[in-house]
């Protein structure tokens, strides 16, 4: 597994700055941003060249992003969070670049910014598979199912071009309590949208989402073969 993942992690190095070729797992994305950043920031070096501070960056585990100050003695900081636009500027305006540190996707998955995941619908027919049996593919895959536990992810699977009446599984399930919960693996929340009139059973445990004019989750049998959608963490918040 380990090995696999390994390979997973292995893809094109898509970088302005760092051009090695070795197992690359991160890309820089330049921000165009005249200003300066001051929070976050734990280390300054003096004399590096832009692709040495980008690999300190790669080298620095609680390096989360960049910025590089090009002059007469430039200056390379390296910053535990990412750089967040209009959030984190503040003075001394200056001839500085600024650049994110991203891990990038296995490239068959797609990278989401708004919530910063890697996630993966598996709809093709051939695809088919118990909710056990998708978490295993996913888990595979370095991840695991789809966890809706925000507006946000809800709307992003929402969003996807799927062909009516396809259902895929997420990885949320039912809880049994005083009171009937839907969790997602780590224990959040489900929050999504419900198909009209569902949840409809009570022994259905698996929560799925079904596409169509009408587009929302569905309590289903848990070992019924469906589609699914896989997520990978990114490391960096
Ligand atoms: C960046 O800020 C400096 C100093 O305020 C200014 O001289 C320069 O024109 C600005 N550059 C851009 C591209 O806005
Ligand atoms: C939701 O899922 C993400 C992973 O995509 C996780 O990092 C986060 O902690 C979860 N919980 C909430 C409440 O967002
Ligand atoms: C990312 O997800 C949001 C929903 O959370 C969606 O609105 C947005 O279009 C997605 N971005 C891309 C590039 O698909």
């Amino acid at each position: 597994m380990r090995m696999l993942l390994l390979c997973i992690l292995c893809y094109m190095y898509v970088v302005e700055v760092a051009t090695s070729t070795n197992c690359p797992e991160y890309v820089f994305r330049r921000i165009p941003l005249n200003v300066s950043i001051t929070h976050n920031l734990f280390t300054a070096d003096k004399g590096l060249t832009v692709k040495e501070c980008g690999q300190k960056c790669i080298g620095t585990t609680s390096c989360a992003s960049f910025s590089y100050l090009q002059g007469h003695v430039s200056q390379c900081y390296l910053f535990t969070r990412r750089v967040r636009l209009g959030l984190d500027q503040t003075v001394q305006p200056g001839p500085v670049t600024y650049w994110l540190l991203q891990e990038t996707c296995p490239s068959d998955y797609t990278y989401n910014a708004t919530n910063n995941i890697c996630y993966k619908a598996y709809f093709d027919s051939t695809d088919l598979m118990s909710w056990a049996e998708a978490m295993n593919r996913c888990e595979e895959d370095g991840g695991y199912l789809y966890m809706a536990n925000t507006t946000e992810k809800f709307n992003l699977i929402k969003s996807l071009n799927v062909p009516s009446r396809v259902e895929a599984y997420m990885g949320c399930t039912r809880h049994r309590g005083v009171k009937v919960t839907w969790k997602c693996l780590d224990g959040s929340d489900f929050v999504g949208e419900w198909y009209p009139g569902e949840p409809s059973s009570t022994i259905e445990d698996c929560v799925a989402i079904i596409y169509g004019n009408l587009i929302g989750a569905l309590d289903v049998n848990c070992l019924g073969l469906r589609r699914f959608i896989c997520e990978i963490p990114v490391r960096f918040p």
